[in-house]
């Protein structure tokens, strides 16, 4: 064990819901490391002079969530390829040099978490549809197609930002109508709501879900309920199902590595420190 001080974080505003603390706590304490994860409230006003503070602190790096994940590439002096193209950051690092280094992991801990649960899933294996189209689902789309799936199908209530996406990754995007939805389940080997339908005090997700493939991979980034209505129907056709949880989870770990030099576990301890008290 060292007895140097090691401390990272994250910045959001607002903050005080977010579960990384108790994520970051809990491997902290598993691991007998020496080291302190805190919550900042950080406003947009205050970003950039946080930013340029947290190394002076002593800070080794600093999550990021709402809603700063875009702006922080504008601050960094070092992006790595992957935030540049999903155009947003979740994971930053203050180099030995003083630099501010930006990653997104939030594609990442998307595939990780179907790969932990589905272990004989590739994205390669044939089309994704996607439900939504805002910052998870950017990340999502960019990490699938990075992964070598042939074609994303994405669904939005507003098609324009669904046409963005289009645009900004190119043609093996394929924007369609909510109304199609039906029509596509009988071809995608994997299913993903990146909106927010579903979750608790929100609307519920209404899709039919009659011509879903057994074979599909269904997944939820949702995770607050943890079982989904559509992760419970998915699961009634025959379909394996993933829930968001994980996704939280494998986005950390990445981070925690980095700064605190260990890499973590995720599994059901983890699952079960952050879901409790
Ligand atoms: P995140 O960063 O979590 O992806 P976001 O960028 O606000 O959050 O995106 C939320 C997604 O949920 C969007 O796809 C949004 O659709 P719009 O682009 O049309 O807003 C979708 N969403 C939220 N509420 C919805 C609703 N009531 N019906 C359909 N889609 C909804």
């Amino acid at each position: 064990m060292t007895d140097k001080l090691l401390i990272a974080g994250v910045i959001g505003d607002p903050i005080a819901h977010s579960r990384s603390p108790r994520l970051h706590g809990h491997w902290l304490q598993r691991y007998g490391i020496n080291g302190h994860y805190v919550p900042l409230h950080v406003t947009r006003d205050t970003l950039h002079d946080t930013l340029r503070l947290l190394p002076e602190l002593g800070f080794k790096g600093i999550n990021v969530t709402i809603p700063h994940k875009e702006t922080v590439l504008q601050i960094a002096d070092i992006v790595t390829d992957r935030a540049a193209l999903i155009g947003a950051a979740n994971t930053l690092t203050f180099t030995a040099n003083g630099r501010l280094q930006a990653d997104n992991t939030d594609g990442s801990g998307f595939i990780d978490n179907v790969k932990q649960y589905t272990p004989d899933w590739s994205a390669s294996e044939g089309p994704a549809l996607v439900l939504g189209a805002g910052g998870a689902a950017r990340a999502i789309v960019c990490t699938l197609l990075a992964e070598g799936c042939p074609q994303v199908f994405v669904v939005n209530r507003t098609r324009a930002r669904a046409d963005v996406l289009r645009h900004h990754f190119g043609a093996r995007v394929m924007v369609m109508d909510w109304t199609r939805i039906p029509d596509l389940l009988d071809e995608v080997a994997l299913l993903v709501n990146t909106t927010s339908l579903g979750m608790e005090g929100a609307q519920p997700l209404n899709i039919n879900l009659d011509r879903l493939h057994p074979q599909t991979v269904v997944t939820d980034i949702v995770y607050t309920p943890l079982r989904t209505e559509l992760l419970v129907a998915a699961e009634g056709v025959g379909c394996h199902v993933v829930d968001g949880l994980g996704m939280l989870l494998h986005q950390a770990a990445p981070g925690f590595e980095r700064w605190f030099g260990r890499k973590p576990e995720v599994d059901e301890e983890l699952r079960a420190a952050v879901l409790g008290g």
